[in-house]
């Protein structure tokens, strides 16, 4: 089966082919960056209108590179939610358009669910694993007993990882996207240097916490100590501080279920200090650790078309009046 994906929970817009015998065919994303940053954030409604501009181009590419004409596509899978309605709502619309024009089935994607997944577009870690899902909007621990048996053990309680990692670097006036810049900055700085709050809840819980280090790091900058420290030196600490943590809870959980094996998703899973510090820990610990290249851990569209080839091929499929929706049942 041929199966285009669609992807615009927030501020990409993206399209790939997937195919059962091939793999992935094409994976093409439109990046709004240069938009929202002036704002230092995603502008929803300027958001929308973007998608508008790009979704028709972008999954001309998508099914040009994957040398697709719309009669080798057997179904199209589009995220459905979470995310911003404006935003979700032009990629699946523009999905069902054209699922009902090509007379193709279609299927609604839980975004959260795709990223889950994404790791098998290169490899095929067994199951059950341990996810741990660090994005913009969530940070969550998972059982992944198979691909329909996903049990949550924990989320954030306040904001998420990838939320800590935007919100610090604007305090740093680094600009947005944060997580990024301070992933570079930190490369110079000592994580040592600063022993930010590293937030461990109650022994053994699998939530996260991110808003006191926040606040502890807006305290940190307007100190004196703060204002003639080396920024290196503080994102480097920064980020040592919510790495620490997030490779920390996944290893207990790992080890708490009995599971020795660990798959990382979502845009903060691209951090360079926190994929180096799971593996090396993992390995300590006797524990493998799955990371997706990249350009699978932040937003694409490659693991919704992945992730609708399974269901669709499986006999799943969604109703046309199929509508977008702000929370997923994947989230706490
Ligand atoms: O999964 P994603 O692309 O979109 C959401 O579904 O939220 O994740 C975006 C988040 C942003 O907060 C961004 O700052 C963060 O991932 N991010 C990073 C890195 N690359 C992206 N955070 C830390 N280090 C990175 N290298
Ligand atoms: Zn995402």
């Amino acid at each position: 089966m041929r199966i285009l994906g669609i992807e615009s929970s927030c501020d990409d817009t993206a399209a790939a082919v997937y195919d059962s015998a091939a793999g992935l065919l094409s994976n093409v994303v439109a990046s709004q960056v240069p938009v929202h940053e002036t704002y230092g954030g995603v502008v929803p409604e300027l958001a929308s209108r973007e998608h508008i501009r790009a979704i028709v181009p972008v999954v001309e590419q998508a099914l040009g590179k994957a040398a697709s004409e719309r009669e080798e596509i057997d179904g199209v899978a589009a995220t459905a939610g979470p995310g911003l309605i404006g935003s979700l709502l032009v990629g699946l619309c523009f999905a069902k358009s054209l699922a009902f024009a090509w007379r193709k089935p279609i299927f609604g994607v839980d975004h959260l669910e795709a990223h889950l997944f994404a790791i098998f577009l290169e490899g095929r870690p067994d199951f059950p694993y341990i996810a741990l899902l660090v994005s913009g909007g969530h940070t969550s621990l998972f059982r992944v007993e198979g691909f329909d048996a996903v049990a949550i053990l924990g989320g954030t309680r306040d904001d998420a990882a990838g939320e800590a990692f935007d919100k610090a670097a604007k305090q740093l006036g680094l600009g947005y996207p944060g997580g990024v810049a301070i992933d570079r900055l930190a490369r110079l700085g000592d994580p040592l240097r600063f022993p930010f709050p590293r937030a461990w809840l109650s022994p053994g819980s699998a939530d996260f916490s991110f808003s006191g280090l926040k606040t502890s790091l807006r305290t940190f900058l307007a100190s004196p100590e703060g204002k003639a420290a080396r920024p290196e030196d503080i994102a480097a600490s920064f980020q040592e501080a919510v790495v620490e943590v997030l490779a920390g809870k996944a290893l207990s959980a790992a080890k708490r279920e009995g599971i020795p094996r660990i798959v990382l998703a979502g845009g903060v899973a691209a951090n360079s200090r926190l994929r180096e510090r799971i593996g090396e820990d993992g390995k300590t610990a006797g524990v493998e650790v799955h990371l997706p290249s990249r350009a699978l851990c932040t937003d694409n569209a490659a693991m919704v078309a992945f992730l609708g080839e399974r269901r669709l091929s499986a006999g799943w499929s969604s109703a046309l009046d199929l509508n977008a929706y702000a929370a997923s049942r994947f989230s706490r």
